[in-house]
């Protein structure tokens, strides 16, 4: 049969040998592309090629819950679920979904012949026994860290930081649902060669590492930490129970955090919670995200809005709350910022606001790291809004709430 292929190949002339693909964004496929575009998006200097094909291409047997079906092969898995008509939910639901397709966040992992492993990135194979229902095994991601951290994120509590050497244990968690080209810890993000972990060996490690840096919070970033839902939950409820009365941080860019997403963290645990809806006006969120879907764009973004004030509005006595976004000259204006300062306000003037100064990175090493005074000038024009507790990050430390500065 005829079908239509994607295939990526490499530019030999954009690519500098850097080893990203050898080392942490690795080809699962077996040595032929399976289409899955898991290297298009992880390659720093986007030395990828993608071509659609229509190419010649046989059927393979499987199985998929005791029921045989013919997929084409040289697909992954999860092409070949979809080609039989098994559908993957919104990220963030419950159920079968692939939210990073990059390898990292394992949330679409399905048991293959036994094991727990990951539908986006698995190319399928004659024989193959594929079975859906995960409830009963335990979940699994790629975890980094865990390290102490001086600052902690943006909604760690300001007042927390001083006199004390470091703030928060925390990990990063593999995998994103966007596609940011100034992605600040892409070898975390696109990370799909690392040994996963289950919620409870992540717990264990963090609380040790708290225990030894005798930080007050633990904290999970990422990546998105919120794409795999059973494995963040059962993570949390493992950390409570081994942190009683800790402050436990979620880091998210809020794209798709749902209410009964949140009621099931705080729920779990979870009583600080960080999102960072990064702009205002959906062109520059286009920009700052690489999501070039503008339905999706607009989606994410008018989401990280409302989750922010669904947390805010309904549970600001038991969690502490912080807002971020990511400064920078080359994609936003100081109108954009005042923008932003005037939709905090009407959340709440008080909400805990940070502003990072993102610096060159990853496919974006053109930028510059905004000087010391821009950001004193973004941290201005947002308390002329209103807000109450700005902190900026600065290439110098960071400066909070009544000129408070901690260095680096
Ligand atoms: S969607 Fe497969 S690992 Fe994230």
């Amino acid at each position: 049969m005829k079908v239509s292929r994607r295939i990526v190949t490499i530019n030999r002339e954009r690519c500098v040998k850097c080893g990203f693909c050898e080392s942490v964004s690795i080809c699962h496929g077996g040595g032929k592309c399976i289409g899955c575009l898991a290297c298009y998006y992880a390659c720093p200097y986007e030395a990828r090629v993608l071509r659609l094909e229509e190419v010649e291409c046989g059927l393979i047997k499987i199985t998929v819950d005791g029921v045989e079906y013919a997929v084409p092969e040289g697909f992954s898995v999860k092409e070949a679920l979809e080609a039989i008509g098994i559908k993957f939910v919104e990220p963030g639901s419950k159920g079968l979904t692939a939210p990073c397709g990059l390898g990292g966040c394992w949330a679409c992992a399905v048991l293959i012949d036994g094991g727990l492993e990951r539908a986006c990135i698995t190319p399928v194979k004659y024989g193959m026994r594929v079975e859906l229902d995960v409830e009963g095994v335990e979940p699994l991601r790629i975890v980094h860290g865990p390290q102490p951290h001086r600052i902690g994120g943006k909604a760690t509590p300001w007042w927390e930081v001083d006199g004390v050497r470091y703030v928060e244990a925390a990990i990063w968690l593999a995998g994103c649902n966007l596609r940011c080209p100034q992605c600040q810890n892409y070898h975390v993000t696109y990370d799909n060669s690392s040994r996963p972990m289950t919620p409870l060996e992540a717990a264990r490690r963090l609380t040790v590492c708290r225990k030894v840096y005798g930080t007050s919070g633990l904290a999970v970033s990422g990546g998105e930490p919120t794409l795999n839902r059973r494995w963040l939950i059962e993570f949390f409820r493992c950390l409570r129970n081994m942190n009683p009365g800790a402050r436990l941080h979620l880091d998210s860019n809020g794209t798709i955090l749902t209410r009964s997403y949140v009621d099931e963290l705080v729920e779990a645990g979870c009583n600080n919670i960080g999102i960072e809806p990064k702009a205002i006006r959906l062109e520059t969120y286009m920009g700052i995200t690489g999501i070039r879907d503008e339905e999706l764009a607009k989606r994410y973004l008018e989401n990280s809005w409302n989750i922010l004030e669904y947390v805010v509005s309904s549970y600001s006595d038991r969690v502490y709350v912080g807002a971020g976004f990511a400064y920078n000259p080359a994609w936003m204006s100081l109108e954009e910022v005042a923008e932003i300062g005037d939709r905090i306000a009407s959340i709440d003037p008080r909400l805990q606001v940070t502003v990072l100064d993102y610096f060159p990175i990853f496919r974006r090493r053109d930028i510059r790291r905004p000087a010391v005074s821009m950001m004193l000038e973004v941290k201005r024009v947002l308390e002329e809004r209103g807000l109450r507790t700005v902190i900026v990050q600065t290439s110098v430390g960071h400066f909070g709430p009544g000129g408070r500065a901690t260095p680096y």
